[in-house]
């Protein structure tokens, strides 16, 4: 897998497993933003991530509990910020709690909150392609 790329997706099965081959990439430390519009598949890539990380279970948009916690090969914080407004600070989701040297944490809607806006990452950048189930899907370090 290269460290950057791009992939255009035909179906919800290419984008989960470009999510699962992406998580090959990822170490524990690492932080993942996955941006895009509502509906284009951020919480799929997240959970491609997870099951290429050895985590079978449920991974869905976690809008009501802002954060879900996975494990596997490493620990997995998956964050929805959805319903947060830049403003507010992050004290809801413990940030300082699951930001660590041994944790994997994926925000979706994360990348307007100045907080954590300039902290490395990797971006995963969804865009609708030209017929519904298209999706281009950009991934890159940005440190
Ligand atoms: N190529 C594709 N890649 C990803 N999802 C697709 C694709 N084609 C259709 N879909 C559909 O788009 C939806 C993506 O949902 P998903 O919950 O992953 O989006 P999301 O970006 O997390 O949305 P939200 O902003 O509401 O959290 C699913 O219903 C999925 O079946
Ligand atoms: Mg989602």
């Amino acid at each position: 897998m290269n460290l950057c790329g791009e992939f255009t997706s035909s179906n919800p099965e290419d984008t989960l497993s470009l999510g699962n081959n992406i998580a090959s990439l990822l170490e524990a430390g690492d932080i993942v933003f996955l941006i895009g519009d509502l509906g284009s598949g951020k919480t799929l890539i997240a959970r491609g991530i997870a099951r290429g990380l050895g985590y079978d279970g449920p991974v869905t948009s976690p809008s009501f509990t802002l954060v879900k916690t996975y494990p596997g090969k490493h620990t997995i914080h998956h964050c929805d910020l959805y319903r947060l407004q830049p403003e507010d600070d992050l004290y809801e989701l413990g940030l300082e709690d699951i930001i660590g040297e041994n944790t994997l944490v994926i925000f979706e809607w994360g990348e307007d909150f100045p907080v954590i806006s300039y902290i490395p990452r990797w971006e995963i950048r969804i865009k609708f392609a030209e017929s519904a189930d298209r999706r281009t899907i950009e991934w890159k370090k940005v440190e």
